[in-house]
């Protein structure tokens, strides 16, 4: 809407191998050529392994390809961790932090999200923080105080100059994956309203304009009743983008409300 530039991304968490996942990014460059992108960008987070040879097929395509998650020192005694300066060797642009599942399963803290951040920042990376409450915070009517809070410290000392480079995926625990109970629009409306008046007021009228995007069991059903709230302004999806073609039909489904032509469609 506005000239605003809609974001369509997948996590494809640790479901493709490497060979897996360059057949799927040819497919999705294949089915959604014809999408104008000046209007859309999709991006697709990978598991490290994959990175070094979609990042080859990245030369011929529009995908923008991110890493699901990345360490924040460049090098170190951190055993099994990925570096800024690892990732830098190849096609990555975006960089993933701080998921739901790697507060849950990980124990990823704020602080932590925050010192990603910075370090995905300072190597000139997008970076993606995802924020969101867990059942027990929604059932304890704190979410609110949560989005405050996973904001305020995950973007810490983050410089006005690199605004431009950050994303905010909302995304609450509770909707997302197999056993995730999908969010109504409205909720999600409310939501990013909220997260759009801390952002502004952390960082003024630029904190505004930082694309905030909404994840949790997002489908091709219930795509377009979060697209259409006015803070939304992507889609993070899971489990309905692992199939290039149905992600392409997601996209064809939400592009139209923002007034977007797609070719090849009426
Ligand atoms: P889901 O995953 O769409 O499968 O719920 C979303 C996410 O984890 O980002």
């Amino acid at each position: 809407m506005n000239g605003r530039k809609m974001l369509l991304g997948t996590n494809l968490k640790m479901y493709k191998t490497a060979s897996q996942t360059e057949k799927y990014l040819t497919e999705l460059a294949q089915c959604t050529a014809d999408i104008n992108r000046d209007q859309v960008t999709f991006f697709v987070n990978l598991s490290y392994l994959a990175i070094p040879s979609a990042s080859q097929l990245k030369m011929k395509s529009p995908i923008v390809l991110g890493a699901q998650n990345m360490c924040w020192e460049d090098q170190g005694e951190f055993t099994g961790e990925i570096s800024p300066v690892m990732l830098k060797e190849f096609n990555v642009e975006v960089i993933e932090i701080a998921h739901s599942e790697r507060r849950k399963i990980f124990g990823e803290t704020d602080s932590i999200a925050n010192q990603k951040m910075l370090a995905a920042l300072r190597h000139g990376f997008k970076a993606l923080l995802c924020v969101g409450e867990n059942h027990d915070q929604k059932e304890n009517k704190v979410v609110d105080a949560i989005l405050q809070i996973q904001l305020q410290v995950g973007l810490k000392n983050v410089k006005p100059e690199d605004l431009d480079r950050i994303w905010i995926a909302y995304e609450p625990g509770w909707a997302i994956g197999v056993n995730g109970e999908p969010a109504t629009g409205d909720y999600v409306g409310d939501r990013h309203d909220r997260i759009n008046r801390i952002l502004i007021e952390m960082f003024g009228e630029r904190g505004g304009a930082i694309p905030k995007l909404y994840g949790g069991s997002v489908n091709l059903k219930n795509a377009k009743e979060f697209i259409e709230q006015t803070h939304v302004d992507g889609l993070f999806v899971g489990r309905a983008a692992w199939d290039a073609e149905h992600f392409s039909q997601l996209a064809r489904e939400v592009l139209p409300l923002w007034g977007m032509k797609v070719k090849g469609d009426n």
